[in-house]
């Protein structure tokens, strides 16, 4: 009946169709995942939490068939509290937590439930500087949590792009944080775990967070080390990155898993529970029940053998691209990648900047975003890097043919926008970009999206 919306989504499917999403915090989720999240489980008010205690050791058809006490605020939840008890045990198998929140409504959402779980107003958090790859959730001046929380940055070296792990040992000696947060939108090493868990326990009453919103699905496919593994206490995610679930939050969590109705001790031990009650409450309301499904069949998914080989080919798809392009003189920070995500200095490589190119790639169908790079010179709008990855292009099946074209046309353009300088001229090329973007339609349309199959 709504014409107008209708033809928008249409719209949108023809653009994920006929362009490639390099946007590395992007994804193709299937079909399954789709319908979870357009059934009528959006009508249920679900305030509280099922009983959960003690499941994730039963089998998913145990857990979908046992009727089990509810500590929700309404009647009527006889599914919906199963559905949530799977997701709670598969998110606990995939990632070895003893507990999982599943209600956060995006990343966000879930970095602040574990701020304010642990958390009193004025107290120190070190977290990854934004400018050096870091989330805005992890102490940028514009947020909430800032004029709440005393942030305190940490920076990466700039010659090898890794972490600065005497500075971040010098800040942490020096501010006694009650939270040190590892986590990044825009980094290329698999950090080292055991040396921050090193740091963190020289802090009394420091937890040990870990914000992995973006290599969730390579923790799940075995391709990144896990920081529980290191005695982190809470690693947060968003579930539509690597994860390919629905858009969302989770919260996973090492301790004791008690009652959410009873305020425990604050303890690192009962963080769990904290955590509950720091969601709903303290922090949101109703939990999205369509979503939380659709989080349970993306988890189900995550499980299967074969993620394990998706999440292989993410990041061996991610080294190709990032060694083609190193090749046609893109100077990819940090000399290449360790995981899905590839930053490229552009003012470095062509003395363009990252929104030119970002504009340009558009005109072709490819997807990426400007990005600032460590100590960028250039404003966060229109910065001099660039920032591609590989999670979504490698659900499509591309694999290495395909990592050289696209570093090919990547180069194409960039020699555009050398020739363009603004975006404003562009269209001065536009015969040249117009053969560029009927390429790559072709290529795109011989790899369907998950959900047209
Ligand atoms: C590391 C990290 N944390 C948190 C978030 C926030 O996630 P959301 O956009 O779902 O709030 C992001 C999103 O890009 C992220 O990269």
């Amino acid at each position: 009946m709504d014409k107008e919306i209708f033809d928008l989504i249409k719209a949108e499917a023809v653009r994920q169709r006929e362009g490639l999403e390099l946007i590395p915090s992007e994804n193709y989720v299937t079909r399954d995942v789709l319908d979870a999240m357009g059934s009528v489980l959006t009508n249920k008010y679900s305030e509280g939490y099922p009983d959960f205690e003690g499941l994730t050791d039963w089998p998913d058809e145990k857990i979908a068939a046992e009727k089990l006490p509810s500590k929700r605020y309404y009647g009527g939840q006889e599914n919906t509290d199963r559905v949530e008890r799977l997701a709670i045990a598969r998110a606990c198998r995939i990632f070895h937590a003893d507990h999982a929140n599943v209600q956060p409504h995006s990343g966000a959402q879930a970095n602040n439930a574990v701020y304010n779980a642990w958390l009193e107003p004025g107290d120190t958090v070190l977290g990854m500087n934004l400018g050096h790859g870091g989330h805005l959730t992890h102490g940028s001046p514009v947020t909430l949590s800032a004029k709440i929380y005393n942030f305190i940055p940490y920076g990466t070296v700039k010659a090898t792009g890794d972490i600065d792990y005497e500075e971040m040992e010098e800040l942490a000696v020096k501010h006694q944080p009650k939270i040190l947060l590892v986590g990044y939108s825009a980094f290329m090493k698999v950090p080292d775990f055991a040396r921050v868990a090193e740091i963190g326990k020289k802090i009394p009453g420091c937890l040990l967070m870990a914000d992995m919103a973006h290599v969730a699905g390579l923790i799940a496919g075995g391709v990144h080390a896990n920081p529980f593994d290191f005695g982190f206490h809470v690693i947060t995610t968003t579930t539509h990155k690597t994860l390919r679930g629905p858009r969302g939050g989770l919260i996973l969590s090492r301790g004791t898993v008690g009652n959410p109705l009873r305020k425990p001790e604050k303890t690192l031990e009962h963080i769990p529970t904290l955590i509950d009650r720091s969601v709903f409450p303290g922090t949101q309301g109703g939990p999205l029940m369509h979503i939380i499904a659709a989080k349970a069949v993306a988890f189900r998914e995550a499980l299967q053998p074969e993620f394990r080989d998706y999440a292989t080919n993410i990041v061996n798809n991610a080294a190709i691209l990032a060694d083609e392009l190193d090749a046609l003189d893109f100077h990819c920070i940090g000399g290449g990648t360790e995981n899905h995500l590839i930053l490229i200095d552009m003012m470095k490589s062509f003395k363009i900047d990252g929104k030119l190119m970002e504009r340009g790639l558009d005109r072709i169908g490819l997807n990426l975003n400007a990005n600032s790079v460590a100590n960028d010179p250039l404003p966060p709008f229109r910065p001099s890097g660039i920032r591609l990855g590989t999670p979504a292009i490698t659900t499509r099946g591309l694999g290495r043919q395909e990592m050289k074209r696209i570093a090919k046309w990547m180069r194409a353009v960039a020699d555009i926008c050398v020739k363009a300088k603004k975006e404003e001229f562009l269209d001065k090329y536009g015969t040249e970009l117009e053969a560029l973007h009927a390429e790559v339609v072709k290529l795109s349309l011989r790899f369907p999206l998950p959900s047209d199959k």
